[in-house]
């Protein structure tokens, strides 16, 4: 079952290249430069005149859907809420007609997106959900639904079923770009062919699981840990740090970098480390300045940094190269990068990384 690797978790995390491969296969055209999502056809026309998105998710998912609504804002130019099912259905939302609904879910099956759904829904709007199990619950209460093809995720803590949100979410972007007329031939076909790139890029990222096992021997007794990234890798920080806490049960925050000032950083001393995501960005500088800010105070710095950056060797205490991409998918091998810390931290500690204490796969009741 696990086909020679150790656990789930791990095989899941190999599996990235080819379950994106998967979810992206027939989607796009490099001749013409569009995304073509089918299973949208029947409602093309009611997607034309939407106004405003709202993604309603849980856990990971919700991370995803924090991706979401950069690529989606940046790609097709349309206001992105972003809501944790829990929040969203206890909140009174404002939804009629013009609002485009998408509930992110692996399982299909999670109590409160589908209760969130199913008030959107009752209020006129639209709903395409993103989901990895074919004729679950919140596909059958859908408008429209894309696929994810991770394939089954048997680990607790999830791994392919985010990665493969994130590339449907970018190809659903790109599709409503061109609904909208937001992007060019020429900026989809950019788009594009990074996105074709992602299984490479992640392959080249499995090559550094050893030399993350070795960082993680070095971290897993620490009791507290802090994630740190911008713009679109924020949510990233955020998924590195759900992942840390839920299977090796060490503390960990994960903030908007710029937000450390703000309170995180009294937490700040030697016994307090820091896992930045420090890629090459619009914004990277504004990074570089909270590592420096964290080591003035004797932090200890981890930084996933982009290959030929030698600048930052001199600023973090560790640093994991990842292949350049564009911005926008740096969050594939950034995550990657903060899955196997995870992992390996928990496996370290002889923890059971795919059935972590008091958690369920598929959260079915409220
Ligand atoms: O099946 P769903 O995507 O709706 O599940 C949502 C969350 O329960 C799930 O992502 C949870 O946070 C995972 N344990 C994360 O690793």
């Amino acid at each position: 079952e696990k086909a020679g690797y150790k656990h789930f978790m791990q095989k899941e995390i190999y599996e990235q290249p080819r379950a994106i491969t998967d979810t992206i296969r027939g989607k796009y055209s490099l001749d013409d430069g569009m995304v073509y999502l089918t299973e949208l056809e029947a409602i093309e026309d009611r997607l034309k005149v939407i106004e405003r998105i709202q993604i309603v998710a849980c856990g990971t998912s919700w991370h995803a859907g924090l991706v979401g609504k950069f690529l989606i804002e940046k790609f097709a130019k349309i206001p992105v809420e972003v809501d944790i099912a829990s929040e969203y259905r206890y909140r009174n939302p404002i939804v009629d007609g013009k609002v485009l609904f998408i509930p992110i879910s692996q399982s299909g099956e999670t109590a409160d997106t589908l209760a969130a759904l199913r008030l959107a829904k009752s209020m006129g709007a639209v709903v395409v959900s993103i989901c990895n199990v074919i004729g679950s619950s919140i596909t059958r209460e859908s408008d429209g639904t894309i696929y994810t093809h991770a394939g089954p995720e048997i680990g607790v803590a999830s791994t392919k079923a985010f990665t493969t949100q994130l590339a449907t979410l970018y190809l659903l972007g790109i599709y409503l770009a061109q609904l909208k007329g937001t992007l060019d031939k020429d900026e989809r076909l950019r788009y594009i062919d990074a996105l074709i790139k992602v299984p490479e890029d992640i392959s080249s990222v499995l090559t550094l699981d050893e030399k993350i096992e070795e960082l993680a021997k070095k971290f897993k007794e620490s009791r507290n840990f802090l994630y740190l990234g911008r713009n679109i890798n924020y949510p990233v920080a955020l998924e590195g740090a759900l992942k840390l806490k839920e299977i090796s049960y060490i503390h960990a925050e994960g903030y908007p970098a710029g937000e450390m000032k703000h309170g995180p950083i009294a937490l700040i001393d030697k016994n307090m480390p820091v896992f930045f995501i420090a890629t090459d960005s619009h914004i990277y500088e504004k990074t570089l300045s909270n590592i420096e800010e964290v080591k003035a105070r004797d932090g200890v710095v981890i930084a996933v940094a982009t290959e030929g950056n030698n600048e930052i060797l001199k600023k973090a205490d560790y640093v994991i190269y990842v292949k350049k991409t564009v911005e926008e998918t740096s969050i594939f091998t950034t995550t990657v990068v903060a899955q196997f810390f995870a992992y390996h931290c928990a496996t370290l500690l002889g923890l059971d990384v795919d059935q972590p204490r008091n958690l369920a796969k598929s959260v079915t009741v409220e």
